[in-house]
């Protein structure tokens, strides 16, 4: 029902920013090239769960990643969208709370959790304008 509309336009790349989707926390993220690559060199057979960033990602749109910023292992929010914080041993996101570690796709590659953060539903509306949910 509710929905979450954000102007992406400020969102460097290797920025993230968050947001708020049905009173939890979502991030949106401007991948740089390396992140790209990054993701893109990872064998599926390395992964928990097994997703390209592609399969994460709007098309045309692969250098924006939007995930809750909800760790699926017992519900933390993740550190690594707000300037400074730690982003782990994979550049993307650290659950600090039981340490699971996400790669720059969001998908969990060190730690208790069990899958990857949750991609929402959404759409671009302009090309710097998304609507979630
Ligand atoms: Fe994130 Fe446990 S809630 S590692």
């Amino acid at each position: 029902e509710s929905t979450t509309e954000l102007d992406i336009s400020a969102i460097q790349p290797g920025q993230a920013v968050k947001a708020v989707f049905r009173k939890q926390p979502v991030f949106v993220r401007m991948l740089t090239e390396a992140e790209i690559a990054e993701a893109d060199a990872v064998s599926l057979g390395d992964l928990r769960e097994p997703e390209t960033l592609a399969d994460r990602t709007l098309e045309g749109h692969e250098n924006v990643l939007v995930t809750m910023g909800v760790c699926t292992h017992l519900g933390c929010v993740p550190l690594g969208a707000a300037e400074g914080e730690n982003k782990g041993e994979y550049g993307g996101y650290f659950c600090p709370c039981h340490g699971s570690h996400y790669d720059t796709a969001g998908r969990i590659r060190k730690g208790p959790a069990p899958t990857n953060l949750v991609v929402p539903d959404y759409t671009f509306t302009t090309d710097t304008t998304i609507v979630i949910g």
